[in-house]
């Protein structure tokens, strides 16, 4: 399996002096393609701002993080831009939509802004307000739409582009069961049938649950699902199912016969 994220020794310090936090200790994770993780903790247990450092949103760290290959700790601010844009879908807990544009226009944004021609990118818009279920709303203003909806036209927005990776910060944070559902339903499909892969920061284990592994971090270092102690736990796990459910030798079933 391909490697997608690389986060090797990450430590993270906000502040100087009497002020120094030092929100990220000694971080390492990987994520291959295909993946659909979740990030769990408490809060200000670091989730936030590991997912910024992984998405290069913040430059300032260190230790090593690889993404798509790159090492983003050591190439230019430009090609950074670039590799984020390619590669990156970013979905937030407040969507983030511009007011005054309505569903459509808000989807195409970062492309447009990026010297995309409306014209090019019909085709795909066009299959992924199918995907998101927002065909009949592509022309409405975001403040008519309900929470869920708007939150989708920010996964619309994210996945524009073809991107590999989609990172998500508490997603459906500001969303009741229903429409969580649907995010997490839409999620589990982008990650099923496109291939996506998904890091998303939750505190709800239902959401978690929609995944196929949870990350666990605890006032800055990762303490589950990641790391030597989370890997070794599994594989002992696994040895001893084995043994439980390993067929018995003949000897065997003679001795249980035995000692029945
Ligand atoms: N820009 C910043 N400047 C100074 N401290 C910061 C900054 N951003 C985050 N922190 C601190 O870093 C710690 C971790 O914050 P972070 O936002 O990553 O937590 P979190 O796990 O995402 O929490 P939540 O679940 O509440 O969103 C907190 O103590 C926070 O106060
Ligand atoms: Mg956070």
């Amino acid at each position: 399996m391909k490697k997608i994220i690389d986060v090797a020794g990450v430590s993270k310090t906000f502040g100087k002096g009497s002020n120094l936090n030092k929100v990220l200790d000694n971080c390492s994770l990987c994520v291959n393609e295909g993946e659909f993780v979740s990030l769990m903790g408490a809060s200000g247990s670091g989730k936030s701002t590991l997912l910024y450092l992984i998405g290069g949103l913040d430059r300032e760290f260190e230790g090593k993080i690889t993404l798509c290959g790159e090492d983003i700790g050591a190439i230019k601010d430009s090609k950074l831009s670039k590799l984020r844009l390619a590669n990156i879908g970013f979905v937030f807990q407040f969507y983030n939509l511009v007011m005054n544009l309505n569903v459509e226009d808000n989807i195409l944004l970062p492309m447009t802004v990026n010297g995309k021609k409306k014209s090019e990118l019909k085709k795909e818009l066009d299959e992924i307000l199918e995907i998101t279920g927002l065909k009949e709303k592509r022309k409405a203003m975001p403040a008519t739409l309900s929470g869920g909806q708007q939150q989708r036209v920010a996964i619309a927005r994210a996945i524009l582009g073809n991107p590999s990776i989609i990172l998500a910060d508490e997603p459906t944070g500001n969303l009741d069961s229903k429409s969580t559902a649907e995010i997490m339903e839409l999620f589990a499909r982008l990650n099923k049938e496109k291939g996506l892969t998904i890091l998303q920061v939750t505190h709800s284990e239902k959401c978690a649950g929609y995944g196929t592994r949870t990350i666990l971090l605890d006032s800055g270092k990762i303490v589950g699902g990641e790391g030597e102690e989370a890997q070794a736990a599994p594989a002992e796990e696994s040895v001893a199912q084995a043994e439980e459910t390993a067929a018995p030798s003949e000897a065997e079933k003679e001795t249980a016969e035995v000692t029945e």
